[in-house]
């Protein structure tokens, strides 16, 4: 079993500590880990747009003193000639010693970690999940606010496309935070996730969200997952303010044609902030933002995004270093058996995509690459 980082769900709660710690060690001077990976390549094969995800993943590689070999053009690689993904990854698989892979499709890194025989990390598949977004939001919190327990984190945006809410919101309840999910309508958070979160014991429940009316013109439906200070059915930000502001951009590029419908959520702006329950509020975002947070933010004490940004390079060296140090998988990593998946075929999916030989069908209720009803 090799050390993959397909899901979130991958990493035992010691195995996210430590790589935080390890981070956290980095980030005090990432010219120290030099030396540490010389004799390592890195493939870094990137199916879909990135800037912040794939340079901080290639610049903390080099910074480990490895090198790094890259395909971040579709169009210019043997995808466009009709390769399936299982024949690339195979590909690569010979040349590198680790591949990051971010891929349109849901499930894409799921496939690639069973095609591969050395480490693949999930640099985002499709809308399912960027659990190395979620290192880098998890770092940039425990910096800003300490412990995350009895936490509030406010998700905000497109909770139903953006995949790195799907990643966060698990794993904050995890460590112990409550979770208000505030999405622009017809984007809410999928009901898969919310109800194996509350399998795992997590209370979940629709609340109106007071305390904040002037801020977003009435008292907005959210879910909050966690108990609310102050009564049944409704938080009140005015006594249970927000430790964290976590905004996320409608996903147009996923979004079913004719669907984009105009934002409803209110542009986090200084006035915005002025109002009582955001004094301390810490404002995250995954960047990039199309219009979410307004410029006058940036220089704001309150604003982490720009340092949570920086904090991908630390966080992906310890990623790395971790994967390539680990003969044995993280603690809580399924054994990679998962041939003989149902077979689910739905457009977002890898399996839609992938000839049936490299994702067997066997009946069963989930998919399990994009984890939907089949
Ligand atoms: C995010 C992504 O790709 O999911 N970006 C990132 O990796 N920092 C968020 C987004 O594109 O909106």
């Amino acid at each position: 079993m090799t050390r993959d980082l397909v899901s979130f769900s991958d990493l035992a709660d010691a195995d996210a500590t430590s790589l935080l710690d390890a981070a956290a060690e980095f980030s005090k001077d990432v010219r120290a880990g030099l030396g540490r990976r010389r004799d390592a390549v890195m493939a870094t094969l990137f199916m879909e747009p990135s800037t912040r995800t794939r340079l901080s993943f290639e610049a903390a590689m080099l910074r480990l003193g490895g090198g790094v070999v890259t395909s971040a053009d579709p169009k210019g690689a043997s995808t466009s000639k009709g390769e399936t993904l299982a024949d690339t990854v195979r590909m690569t698989d010979g040349y590198a010693d680790v591949i990051v892979l971010r891929h349109p499709l849901e499930g894409a890194a799921r496939l690639a970690a069973e095609t591969a025989r050395r480490p693949v990390i999930n640099a985002g598949d499709g809308g399912r999940e960027h659990p190395t977004q979620t290192l880098v939001d998890l770092f940039t919190l425990r910096r800003r606010l300490g412990s995350l327990a009895g936490r509030l984190v406010v998700l905000w945006g497109d909770l139903r496309y953006g995949r790195t809410t799907h990643s966060l919101a698990p794993a904050l309840v995890r460590f112990g935070a409550r979770v208000l999910l505030l999405a622009e309508p017809g984007l809410e958070f999928p009901a898969a996730t919310l109800k194996s979160l509350a399998r795992d014991g997590a209370p979940t429940a629709r609340v109106e969200v007071a305390g904040a009316e002037a801020s977003f013109g009435g008292r907005p439906e959210a879910i909050l997952i966690g108990a609310a200070a102050g009564g049944e059915g409704a938080i009140a930000l005015d006594r249970d303010p927000p430790d964290a502001l976590y905004v996320t951009r409608v996903q147009t590029e996923r979004l079913p044609p004719g669907s984009g419908g105009a934002r409803r959520l209110p542009t986090i702006d200084r006035r915005f902030l002025e109002a009582r329950p955001f004094a301390r509020t810490a404002v995250l975002h995954p960047l990039p933002r199309v219009g979410e947070i307004a410029r006058d933010v940036d220089d704001d004490p309150r604003a982490a995004y720009f340092e949570q940004a920086e904090a991908g390079v630390p966080v992906r060296m310890a990623l790395i270093d971790a994967v390539l140090g680990g003969a044995e998988g993280w603690a809580r990593s399924r054994p990679a058996e998962s041939r003989t998946p149902p077979l689910c075929r739905k457009a977002r999916c890898v399996t839609s995509a992938e000839p049936p030989h490299e994702v067997a069908a066997a009946p069963g209720s989930d998919c399990a690459y994009c984890g939907g009803a089949v």
